[in-house]
């Protein structure tokens, strides 16, 4: 029997067929999920945060939820966590509105910021799967397990420490790098934690921009 989930990618499909720019689409698709009521967190979210950025740019930057501030402005990434990131690309040379499109895994909110559920993530994956489909990506970075665990295909949420700092291939084939959420920094118990979240994150998105200039260069 075809799950719901599959009847809804079955639209997409359609959507896919008709003969519409990738803007179109993605706006198509955005109208969706604004209205979407496949899990629980609709019913808490002020608005959804379905993604921002250059859809031309061939890079996908995935991250896990919104939080308060992107709930209010509909824009991923835009709170604490979102400042810091964006600084540090952009002291290596790469602006986010120009450079990539970034989404989340969840595009509501959870109620006081908690992560993410299975079943939350089950849920909105059609319109994440949308994304990368229209996108085509040739690069994904994952800002945190719960993205990283999505994009490499594992059940088991992975450890970041074994995977961040390197190219990585996601289950799409297409090369990915992961790193610590930004947010990490201001939530580490000591003062040698956090410096190792911020020198990590660092080192990441340094890797992350010269991927990013490499692809332009070809
Ligand atoms: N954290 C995320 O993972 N995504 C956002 O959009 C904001 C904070």
């Amino acid at each position: 029997m075809r799950d719901k989930l599959l009847l809804e990618l079955l639209d997409f499909q359609e959507i896919y067929t008709k003969r519409e720019s990738p803007v179109h689409r993605l706006y198509r698709i955005k109208s969706l999920a604004e209205r979407c009521r496949r899990c629980p967190l609709h019913t808490s979210r002020i608005q959804t945060v379905f993604g921002f950025g250059n859809i031309a740019s061939g890079v996908m930057v995935i991250g896990e939820a919104p939080g308060a501030n992107e709930d209010l402005y509909g824009k991923p990434f835009i709170g604490k966590a979102g400042e810091r990131f964006t600084s540090i690309l952009r002291e290596n040379g790469i602006e986010r509105d120009r450079d990539f499109y970034i989404t989340n895994v969840v595009k509501c909110r959870p109620p006081k910021n908690r992560d993410p559920e299975p079943k939350e993530i089950e849920a909105c994956k059609p319109y994440l799967m949308a994304q990368i489909e229209i996108i085509k990506p040739r690069l994904f970075l994952a800002l945190g397990r719960y993205s990283a665990t999505w994009l490499l295909g594992y059940k088991h949420t992975v450890s970041m420490k074994e995977i961040r700092g390197k190219i990585l291939i996601s289950k799409f084939g297409i090369p990915m790098i992961a790193t610590y959420h930004p947010s990490a920094v201001d939530h580490a118990r000591s003062q040698s934690q956090r410096e190792f979240y911020d020198r990590s994150l660092r080192e990441d998105l340094k890797l992350f921009a010269d991927k990013i200039k490499e692809l332009r260069s070809k």
